[in-house]
């Protein structure tokens, strides 16, 4: 097989010396199913150096996916259940590729071992997002995972389970409202992946693909905004070792469409939300995600699928009672109770604290991070609804890749510590004698600190 390239028009012939042969690659396709032949390119004219570079860049593209498949839109891991011994592994693809199952070893061991996937083909969308649910791993540990049976020639990924007990610090970053600028998005995804955490958790409001005047986009708008996030999140969210940093999320208003009951009816169509995190019960937004000996995280709903009070609050008083063991213990979540942008008479505002907050002061929880508001702000501790040393922190609220907005000042709310109109997320050290917690602006700095945290 040859492909012969020749000079690029006549007027340029005629300007030009005769044509001679500058570069020829050759490639032995022994991957191509005519295995054996050869690829034969050559470009003739002086004036084509270009062309030659934009040659290679077609081939440093182009082949691998015809002999191996492309590469998926976007790869990303997340958790449901124990994040010491299990790992949801996702990617999202077109609907021709035929991938079935990921592979994966424990690092430094030979055995690839053959998961089958699950895969929910995203309509309209002429793609797929596949899914495998990692078991009876073990604690601390890096492992290899790879999409192809092809080991040998298609690309590895690698994760890390979390520990069961604090033999190291444990480092997770919190933050929220995170894909509406995109340049904002990916600036502090960059910063973000530069802390190489452990973990994220997303407090809501993800990729602003829902309730954002979406009946008046076009038909694939939704998928387009999640494809564009999760690419980027596959693409940045990398640590220096080239380890995939693992998503959690809560809930947030622009990421359904309708409550409980309207999807669990079918009189409303659940959201992609629904499609790319999984959850252990169909529509159930609030869950614990306990991890190991030393932290138990309280993902919650404001509101936006479930009502705050009632089965969740009930929900919620159990789960923080069987959790009385864990040092530490944490609520995440996405509209604020002590926001810092004048929602604090709001009903949601008032029943979060009416409902939530003294479940967190009877039961030991040390902070809750909020969202929603588009500013930075972290409260005193608070108890019954007043300054008190042993109270909840409250740290919010949701400026990840959003424009910030002007919070209210200390000045003018009692229970404000710091405030400030910046983009920033929270890093969350847990370590064996106490936990800190710095804010981080979108161009890595630390502007803010918590006082450090004790178990309870
Ligand atoms: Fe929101």
């Amino acid at each position: 097989m040859q492909l012969r390239i020749g000079s690029a028009s006549p007027a340029l012939k005629s300007r030009r010396p005769k044509a001679k042969i500058l570069w020829t690659f050759e490639l032995s396709a022994v991957y191509y199913p005519h295995r054996g032949s050869k690829i034969r390119i050559m470009v003739q004219t002086q004036q084509e150096m270009k062309l030659k570079g934009f040659l290679l860049a077609v081939l440093v593209l182009i082949l691998p996916n015809i002999f191996f498949g492309s590469e998926p839109i976007a790869v990303y891991l997340t958790w449901v259940d124990d994040p010491a011994s299990t790992m949801v592994v996702q990617w999202v693809e077109p609907e021709s590729e035929k991938r079935s199952s990921a592979l994966y070893l424990k690092q430094g061991e030979g055995i690839w071992l053959n998961v089958p996937c699950q895969a929910t083909v995203l309509h309209g969308a002429n793609a797929v997002l596949k899914r495998v649910f990692l078991q009876k791993l073990h604690p601390d540990t890096d492992y290899v995972f790879c999409l192809s049976s092809d080991i040998e020639h298609t690309k590895k990924y690698r994760f890390k389970t979390m520990p069961k007990q604090l033999f190291r610090s444990v480092r997770f970053v919190v933050g929220g409202d995170a894909y509406y600028h995109y340049d904002l998005f990916r600036k502090m995804n960059g910063v973000v992946a530069h802390l190489s955490p452990d973990f994220v958790v997303l407090g809501g409001d993800i990729a602003y693909a829902a309730r954002h005047g979406s009946s008046l986009k076009q038909a694939d708008w939704e998928w387009r905004r999640w494809k564009t996030f999760l690419k980027s999140w596959s693409e940045q969210m990398i640590d220096e070792n080239g380890r995939l940093i693992p998503l959690v999320v809560a809930i947030g208003n622009h990421d359904t469409n309708g409550s409980y009951r309207m999807l669990m009816n079918e009189k409303k169509k659940p959201s992609l939300f629904f499609t790319f995190f999984p959850f252990n019960e169909s529509f159930t937004t609030y869950r614990e995600l306990m991890f190991g000996d030393y932290l138990a995280l309280f993902l919650l709903d404001t509101g936006h699928v479930h009502t705050i009070d009632q089965q969740q609050t009930a929900w919620l008083k159990s789960a923080l009672k069987e959790s009385a063991r864990f040092p530490y213990k944490m609520a995440i979540y996405h509209r604020p109770a002590y926001g810092a942008y004048g929602n604090y008479n709001s009903r949601k505002a008032m029943l979060i604290r009416t409902t939530w907050s003294p479940l967190f002061e009877r039961y030991g929880l040390q902070v809750a991070f909020e969202h929603h508001n588009h500013v930075y702000s972290r409260s005193k501790p608070i108890k019954g609804g007043k300054i008190d040393a042993q109270g909840v922190l409250y740290l919010g609220e949701g400026a990840w890749g959003v424009s910030p907005r002007k919070p209210l000042t200390p000045k003018e709310v009692f229970y404000i510590e710091k405030s400030a109109q910046i983009n920033s997320v929270y890093l969350v050290t847990i370590g064996q004698k106490d936990c800190h917690i710095f804010a981080i602006d979108n161009q890595g700095a630390i502007f803010d600190k918590a006082p450090p945290l004790f178990s309870r």
